[in-house]
């Protein structure tokens, strides 16, 4: 008898053991739930950006542009415009240049007398402006003095300059008196290719 009643009795040692495994359980599940919230996991968003970039446009200028390829024909006086001793000047493609009469035969020289004759009014030296003298046929720098024989091709007869001045070439159309440059004979002052560096400006 006294067995039957000590089945219904609860041993409480066992039951405290039964207490304790409960609640370790329940300890270790609250564990994990706090550890997984005090450490949360790094996740890699995907974010889309919209990124706008300047455009670079394109802008097309067109300019005219000239190009000189020879020499040109000009007409830079009439013989009746001229007189003996007095310079005419004259652009020719852009370079300053002059028509006199020399009033004697001279290289180069064209009209009915053969004493019409163009040159450079730029002295070969530095640049300086040349300047017809009528009483030497010379083409005379007031910087450094030189002076150029128009009647000898432009040479150089007084001071620096180791080069002829350039002659501008002429032609003379005897039927109205015209008369036309054609182009440079030597290398003007200050360029390296007397066509390339041309304009188009001229004057006569
Ligand atoms: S620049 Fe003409 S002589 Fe010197």
């Amino acid at each position: 008898m006294s067995k039957g009643n000590d089945k219904d009795k609860v041993d409480p040692n066992r039951r405290a053991v039964v207490v304790g495994g409960a609640a370790a359980v329940a300890g270790i599940a609250a564990g994990i739930l706090i550890g997984g919230n005090a450490f949360p996991k790094l996740e890699t968003q995907s974010i889309t950006k919209t990124v706008v970039k300047p455009e670079v446009q394109k802008v097309t200028v067109t300019q005219p542009v000239t190009s000189v390829q020879a020499y040109q024909k000009q007409k830079v006086a009439n013989y009746s415009q001229l007189q003996v001793g007095n310079p005419m000047p004259v652009t020719y493609m852009g370079y300053s240049a002059y028509i006199v009469r020399t009033g004697t035969p001279s290289i180069g020289g064209v009209g009915p007398n053969g004493d019409v004759v163009g040159y450079s009014a730029v002295c070969v030296h530095m640049g300086g402006p040349v300047q017809y003298d009528p009483n030497t046929h010379c083409g005379v720098c007031p910087y450094h003095y030189s002076q150029y024989d128009v009647t000898r091709d432009g040479m150089p007869v007084i001071g620096h300059p180791n080069q002829y001045l350039p002659m501008l070439v002429l032609e003379y159309d005897s039927s109205t008196g015209d008369i036309y440059a054609l182009g440079f004979n030597r290398l003007f002052y200050g360029v390296y290719n007397n066509i390339a560096q041309a304009s188009t400006s001229s004057s006569s």
